[in-house]
């Protein structure tokens, strides 16, 4: 298709395209110049184009004419002429002379450009200077005709010789060309930029097949990967679990006693194995949510307590570490919508980042408030009703810590798995870069949003909004 549109501009671009007097011409510079031509000359004219279509015409209907249609024989007669008149080719460069009924006479030339006909100039009805009698035939035409009516008539037609015809077609074929030619230009013009417009679109449309491809091709990489990870991860935590369970079981002694040294290398093998066991859970869950096979187990909860939990679950930690870690009270906040297991899990993982990027005598707060959302935050139904309701009820729950915070340009990609801030404090950190992508893909999954900023004097703060009710209930 695209080829076809080339070649169809290319050929608009060319001289030897078939080209239409109506094409080309202005038509009101056209008229105008017919009409000074008129005034000059009082003799009628018309224009046609090569396929009929009178473009322009400033002739009155001669008094005699009028006379002559009121009988019968006479204005079929007429009626035959003017369809001859019309009819005539007069070939390029020629010119031909048509008789009248009243022994006037059209004058037809034919109008070109760069060697082709596309037009005709019609000159008439005139009289020359030697025709004053009317001709027999005419009162042949029909037996209610009067002469006597007839001759004043017949004198009221332009007079012009056949010089004086050609003179004026010369000068009017010379405007015309003028005309033509600025008309062309406009044309060509029109149509080269027309081109380089298809041009342009056409080359976008083919970038946008081509990353439309790659797009698709990557989306399948991923895919792959996803099942990949998701298989071997699998498959690793079976024998991982043997590896923790035998390593535990060596630690208490339960198959005879150790020494010191062989009791921390089995300590060490345990330690790793749970390290491991850590990472192939995260890649099972990531997997699972790219693959949109985890499903929520959502139903109403209270905040409070749920608050309460991971706070008094990541204590121990916080106090190894020298970390103040409160949970502001939140009571009388309104239950929300979600799936409590990995809403625990959201919190658990944000909070245990601020404990582990907050230096020892920092601080870690919990805290729950009501807001709102927007209706068109979840791509979902709600989007369309905009108009009507923009926000909907939500809950804020934030994690504040007074740590090494984040950089504002690494606020957007630590969401991606793997990924870590550089710096050695991250690196002593440990981890392994999962636990955000896991968090933020679970508040997709729960139609909510998930906002880094900045804490002062220094910290950062995660806020998860989430929407207080049930989506199909709210808006
Ligand atoms: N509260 C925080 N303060 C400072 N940096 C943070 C905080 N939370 C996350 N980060 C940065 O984001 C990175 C990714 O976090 P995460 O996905 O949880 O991975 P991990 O905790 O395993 O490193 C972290 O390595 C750290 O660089
Ligand atoms: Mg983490």
């Amino acid at each position: 298709m695209s080829t076809q549109a080339s070649e169809r501009s290319l050929d608009e671009l060319t001289l030897d395209s078939k080209l239409s007097l109506e094409d080309l011409v202005d038509r009101s510079a056209l008229r105008e110049m017919v009409h000074s031509f008129y005034e000059l000359f009082r003799i009628p004219l018309r224009i046609y184009s090569e396929d009929g279509v009178l473009l322009s015409d400033v002739a009155e209907q001669p008094a005699i004419y009028a006379y002559l249609n009121e009988y019968r024989g006479a204005r079929e007669a007429l009626l035959a002429l003017v369809q001859r008149v019309k009819g005539i080719d007069p070939k390029v460069d020629g010119e031909l002379t048509q008789p009248c009924i009243t022994g006037a006479v059209y004058q037809v030339f034919a109008i070109q450009y760069d060697g082709r006909q596309i037009g005709r100039l019609i000159l008439g009805p005139f009289r020359s200077p030697e025709h004053r009698e009317i001709p027999r035939g005419l009162l042949d035409l029909d037996p209610g005709l009067d002469i006597a009516k007839l001759k004043p008539l017949l004198a009221q037609l332009p007079l012009a010789g056949h010089d004086t015809v050609t003179h004026i077609a010369r000068h009017l074929k010379g405007a015309l060309d003028l005309i033509l030619f600025s008309g062309h230009k406009a044309l060509l013009t029109t149509n080269m930029h027309l081109a380089s417009v298809r041009e342009s679109f056409r080359e976008l449309q083919e970038k946008n097949t081509k990353l439309q491809e790659a797009y698709n091709r990557l989306k399948e990489l991923d895919r792959l990967k996803s099942n990949f990870l998701a298989t071997v991860s699998h498959e690793l935590r079976t024998p991982l679990t043997s590896i923790i369970g035998y390593s535990e079981m060596l630690a208490e002694g339960i198959a005879g006693d150790m020494n010191d040294e062989q009791k921390e290398f089995v300590t060490t093998i345990h330690d790793k194995g749970e390290q491991l066991l850590e990472l192939i859970m995260g890649l099972l869950d990531l997997s699972k949510l790219e693959s949109g096979t985890m499903s929520l187990n959502r139903r109403e909860i209270e905040i409070e307590p749920l608050l309460e939990d991971v706070a008094s679950t990541l204590q121990p930690t916080a106090r190894k570490k020298g970390v103040n870690l409160v949970a502001r009270n939140s009571l009388g906040l309104p239950g929300i919508w979600a799936d409590p297991e990995r809403l625990r899990q959201v919190l658990l993982n944000l909070t245990e980042n601020a404990i582990k990027f907050t230096p020892e005598g920092g601080t870690v707060e919990l805290s729950a408030d009501a807001g709102f959302m927007d209706a068109d935050d979840d791509d979902g139904e709600g989007g369309g009703m905009v108009l009507f309701s923009n926000k909907r009820p939500a809950v804020e729950l934030t994690v504040t810590d007074s740590g090494i915070g984040i950089p504002d340009h690494e606020k957007a990609r630590v969401f991606d798995a793997f990924y870590q801030v550089d710096g050695s404090s991250t690196r002593e950190a440990g981890g392994t870069g999962l636990g955000l992508s896991i968090v933020k893909r679970l508040v997709d999954a729960h139609d909510g949003r998930i906002d880094i900023r900045d804490n002062e004097p220094h910290g950062a703060q995660f806020v998860v909004t989430l929407p207080r009710r049930r989506a199909s209930l709210s808006g």
